[in-house]
């Protein structure tokens, strides 16, 4: 089973010059809580965003050249892994795009505001068959530029 969590802006700006476009601290938690002891699958662009691997969760890295720091399996071999038990896709866009068709659930965050000079976007759910589930708003803590909203997505 494949899930998806990502946070995008008011125009689905999710990144901007290879990183994220905002300081969010809450939805840092927001995604450590919902992403913790599960597998993660990520693309080797936002790999080398990170400071290292996400502790308390298996790191798997999308990338068609080896490396040595973490382990990377091919698209094929990540769906074949969604068979036996829940992946998280964690990013970026590529990578979205690429599992958007195997994802039964989503944990989007819109974080209210507009990016300028963004380059990389979140997946169009439009016409996908995505239901709103859950929804919750919350104030900017005083770690976070920005106040926010978390949503809960399912086909
Ligand atoms: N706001 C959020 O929730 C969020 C979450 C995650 C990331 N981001 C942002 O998104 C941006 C990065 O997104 P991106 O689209 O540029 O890059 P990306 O999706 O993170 O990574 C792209 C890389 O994945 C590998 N890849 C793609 N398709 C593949 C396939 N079929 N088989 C094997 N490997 C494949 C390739 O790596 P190789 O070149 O090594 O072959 C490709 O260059 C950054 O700004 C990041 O901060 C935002």
């Amino acid at each position: 089973m494949f899930s998806m969590i990502f946070a995008c802006d008011l125009n689905g700006a999710i990144g901007k010059d290879g990183d994220l476009p905002w300081k969010q601290s809450s939805d840092l938690q927001h995604f450590k809580r919902v992403t913790m002891s599960k597998t993660i699958v990520m693309g080797r662009k936002t790999w080398d965003s990170l400071p290292g691997k996400l502790p308390g969760r298996r790191n798997i890295v999308l990338s068609r050249s080896p490396r040595d720091d973490v382990e990377v399996l091919s698209f094929e071999e990540v769906v074949k892994l969604g068979e036996s038990e829940e992946v998280m896709v964690i990013g970026g866009e590529e990578i979205y795009n690429l599992f958007l068709p195997h994802v039964k659930e989503i944990h989007k965050t819109i974080i209210v505001t507009e990016v300028e000079g963004a380059d990389a976007f979140a997946p169009s759910m439009e016409g996908e068959g995505f239901h709103l589930i859950g929804e919750r708003s919350v104030d900017a803590g005083p770690r976070d530029e920005h106040n926010m909203v978390f949503q809960h997505w399912i086909r």
